[in-house]
């Protein structure tokens, strides 16, 4: 039983990015299966683990994707990985203390998370991309990155 699904419609052409945000649909996943099974603690707080490890390692590469090609639209968006970043800590810092319906409202962040930013802000910048024709060069830097 999952709580979400990948489809490839989801795509922005570009494979590494795809593959990265496939994580997210993979730890949303985990703690639904945590919720459903009523395995509160160790599950939650080893997502959240990932998910900052995660986030860290993928808002990264995306700022040096910007960067490296002169992304107009950058520093909006380096701003909602802030976001992303301080709402994360806070989740965790709720489930430390043991606060009620964490993995629940973490669940429902995630899954706004991935329809407001990786499906609407992200594919901007894979457009961005393709217009400039760079889609392979740019697969093949995070290839050669990762
Ligand atoms: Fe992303
Ligand atoms: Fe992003």
């Amino acid at each position: 039983m999952t709580f979400f699904e990948w489809k490839d419609e989801y795509s922005g052409g570009i494979e590494s990015i795809d593959e990265q945000h496939k994580v997210i649909i993979t730890l949303m996943n985990e703690l639904y299966y945590s919720i459903v099974h009523e395995k509160a603690d160790a599950a939650t707080k080893a997502v959240f683990v990932e998910l900052l490890k995660y986030a860290n390692y993928h808002f990264n590469l995306e700022n040096k994707l910007f960067n490296k090609y002169d992304y107009k639209e950058k520093a909006e968006h380096l701003d909602q990985h802030a976001h992303f970043i301080t709402k994360v800590k806070n989740l965790m810092i709720k489930d430390y203390l043991s606060q009620r319906d964490v993995q629940i409202e973490t669940l429902h962040y995630l899954r706004l998370w991935f329809q407001d930013h990786m499906m609407k802000i992200d594919m901007e910048y894979c457009r961005y991309f393709r217009l400039r024709q760079v889609l392979d060069e740019v697969e093949a830097y995070l290839v050669a990155n990762k």
